[in-house]
């Protein structure tokens, strides 16, 4: 079996590739017709990237969840949709079929409703990876309710700033949540998150943990006195609201290279297409196939590709609750065999940190039902490929090497499973509809190529893609000098890349103040910012560096003259723990720095601009490629870093 809208072959790649540029809104009108709609379109597209203003299926009405559950209820609501395994292995694992996550999505939107949630209003979630968390995603996707799931390991003034800016009046969370030995509080977090909040009106908490936690009265209920409620009311089916196309389905924060991080908005119907339809084309999905995405829903790999393209394909998805190493580094191949799962899609970061353990935890697995595997979030260096290739996959198992980003919504560039040629390190072909071009920094094309024969500039894209941000939430303006004014007419990506003479890209990773560390994208400003709300820091300035497990490291320079300066028992070591606390409290433990350097001064143009290149150079240990520093107010700065480094 297979999709009406599956891609077979080469041939049939380059066939559905130029007629998505060709006529995109006559190819992306076939696809959809495929899906369930109370009325379809009367334009498939209509957009313009000056403003930006990008719509998709225009006038039409939908309901993500009833293409993601109702209609494959009839045919296979007996068929697994969700499979989900909690941290520790020795807890049982549970599986939720179509029917059963169907029900269940309907009571917890009935609780929703309850609770005074309507369509439009902004749910916040912040929850560990179990089922119902899925289930929360989905039950305010039903009654439309915009939600903006925010990652567990997200600090209380995070989720605050969050909350403020998405005026987000309800709060879904758990008592707390299970990671490798971890136990995490996230309810407790969430109390801090909301003192002095005027707007959260009810806050729903699942339990895990039993955690001891300090429920308000008037403001938090339990999650499963709730549900107790809905049963009593006898809800078993709760209508999904019929949505407009270009309603907006959720936010999701992510951080770019200034200020605070920015609300992405996705919208229902072009979202809902278009990631279903890179999901079955990239993995070559097949709908008895079992997905193991190992993201967390809290990033947009995991909106996507855990919940919602492989239940809008009638798929079954693996969603598993811990960590690769806990309790050892055998979890994901302990759990592929245990399930028989046929594609694995992972980070390497994480490919990487279990190359480390060597074989011993590979071995004694039998993996032999994995077909595909696939990568995302980073750029893979070809040890961690060929590890993968040759211990996962046995050499038998294409890799798709994934590009794409919480703006794109959906898989932009990558090989697509047993149908386009795969190479190590590179994300390869474009997907149908996405028309690249690689500029200078003037915005011109770039058509000469270099000494290898690549073409190499900064990544753009000319067309909109039906899974475009439409907006950042609450400040349009923002969406558009981010992302659209850079360029005259393009989508900038803020990534660079090379193409070679076959058309294929190797991304290089991100061109502006943004880290990639571990995959996950932070922004060298608000490392900055919260590394300068420490007491006794004057400034701060932080760029990456390559490092073997987590591809970027971060590296922060510090000016401090706080007391503990001076303190006899020599406390450079205290002062660093202190500015990491301060960092864990202001943004999490995501955005710690690795090394902190401790400097009287930092390099600055005349103009007062910080020189990141040097920085850049220094922290990844060039020190003989410093480049011009004449242009420096004191170049003498650049010698005392060099003699520092840590
Ligand atoms: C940035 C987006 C969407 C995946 C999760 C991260 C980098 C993503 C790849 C890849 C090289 C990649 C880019 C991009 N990135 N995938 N296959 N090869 N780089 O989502 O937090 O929105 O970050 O991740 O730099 O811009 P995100």
């Amino acid at each position: 079996m297979s999709y009406p809208y599956q891609i077979k072959n080469l041939e049939g790649y380059h066939e559905a590739y130029q007629k998505s540029i060709q006529d995109p809104n006559t190819f992306w009108g076939e696809v959809a017709e495929h899906f369930t709609w109370h009325k379809k379109w009367d334009k498939v597209s209509d957009w313009n990237f000056k403003d930006p203003s990008i719509q998709w299926f225009v006038g039409g009405k939908l309901n993500i969840t009833e293409n993601c559950l109702d209609r494959h209820l009839a045919t296979m609501g007996d068929k697994p949709a969700i499979i989900w395994e909690p941290n520790d292995p020795a807890e049982e694992h549970h599986i939720l079929t179509y029917k059963q996550l169907h029900l269940k999505v309907c009571q917890f939107a009935q609780v929703l409703y309850n609770n005074g949630v309507k369509k439009g209003d902004r749910v916040c979630i912040y929850m560990g990876m179990i089922p119902e968390l899925a289930i929360a995603v989905l039950a305010c996707a039903r009654i439309g309710a915009i939600h903006s799931v925010i990652f567990g390991g997200f600090s209380a003034q995070s989720i605050a700033d969050r909350l403020d800016d998405a005026k987000a009046n309800f709060i879904i969370t758990c008592d707390g949540a299970f990671r490798g030995s971890k136990d995490i509080p996230l309810k407790s977090v969430i109390d801090d998150a909301l003192i002095g909040n005027k707007n959260i009106q009810r806050v729903i908490v699942c339990t895990r943990t039993r955690t001891a936690v300090s429920m308000l009265q008037g403001r938090d209920v339990w999650w499963e006195d709730e549900i107790k409620n809905v049963e009593a009311q006898g809800i078993q089916f709760v209508p999904a609201e019929v949505m407009d196309a270009e309603d907006p389905l959720f936010i999701l924060y992510t951080s770019g290279s200034t200020g605070k991080p920015k609300g992405v908005v996705h919208t229902v119907a072009g979202y809902m297409v278009y990631t279903n339809y890179t999901f079955v084309n990239t993995f070559n999905y097949n709908p008895d196939d079992l997905f193991f995405c190992t993201a967390d829903i809290g990033w947009i790999t995991g909106h996507s590709y855990i919940v919602y393209a492989p239940l809008c394909a009638g798929g079954t998805s693996m969603m598993f609750e811990g960590i690769p190493t806990f309790p050892d580094a055998g979890r994901f191949w302990d759990i592929i065999d245990k399930f028989k799962v046929n594609i694995l899609y992972t980070a390497p970061t994480a490919i990487r940190s279990l190359m480390g353990f060597g074989l011993g935890p590979v071995k004694g697995h039998d993996l032999s039902s994995l077909k595909v595997l696939g990568t995302v979030g980073e750029p893979i260096n070809e040890e961690a490929w060929n590890w993968y290739n040759e211990q996962i996959g046995k050499n038998k198992c294409p890799i798709v090497d994934t590009w794409f980003q919480t703006e794109t919504g959906g898989i932009m560039i990558s090989n697509m499973a047993g149908v386009t040629p795969g190479k190590a390190g590179w994300a390869t072909y474009p997907m149908p509809g996405i028309e690249l071009i690689l500029v200078d920094d003037q915005g011109v094309e770039i058509t000469t190529q270099d000494g290898e024969g690549m073409y190499r500039g900064n990544l753009c894209i000319k067309q909109a893609w039906p899974a475009a941000i439409r907006t950042t939430y609450g400040d349009h303006e923002r969406c558009r000098t981010n992302y659209f004014a850079t360029y005259n007419n393009l989508y900038f990506t803020g990534d660079g890349a090379f193409r070679n003479e076959a058309g294929q890209f190797r991304i290089t990773g991100r061109v502006d103040d943004v880290l990639n560390v571990s995959g996950h994208r932070i922004g060298t400003a608000e490392v900055e910012n919260a590394i300068n709300m420490h007491a006794g820091v004057v400034e701060s300035a932080v760029v990456g560096y390559p490092h073997d497990i987590k591809g970027q490291g971060i590296y922060a320079y510090v000016i401090y003259t706080g007391s503990h300066a001076q303190d006899s028992h020599g406390s450079a070591e205290m002062i660093r723990k202190d500015i990491l606390q301060t960092v864990t409290r202001i943004i999490g433990p995501i955005a710690k720095p690795d090394k902190i350097q401790f400097v009287a001064g930092l390099p600055k143009t005349r103009s007062g601009k910080i020189m990141r290149r040097i920085l850049r150079k220094v922290a990844e240990g060039e020190l003989n490629s410093l480049g011009d520093t004449s242009t420096l107010l004191d170049p003498a700065v650049v010698d005392e870093i060099v003699k520092g480094v840590v």
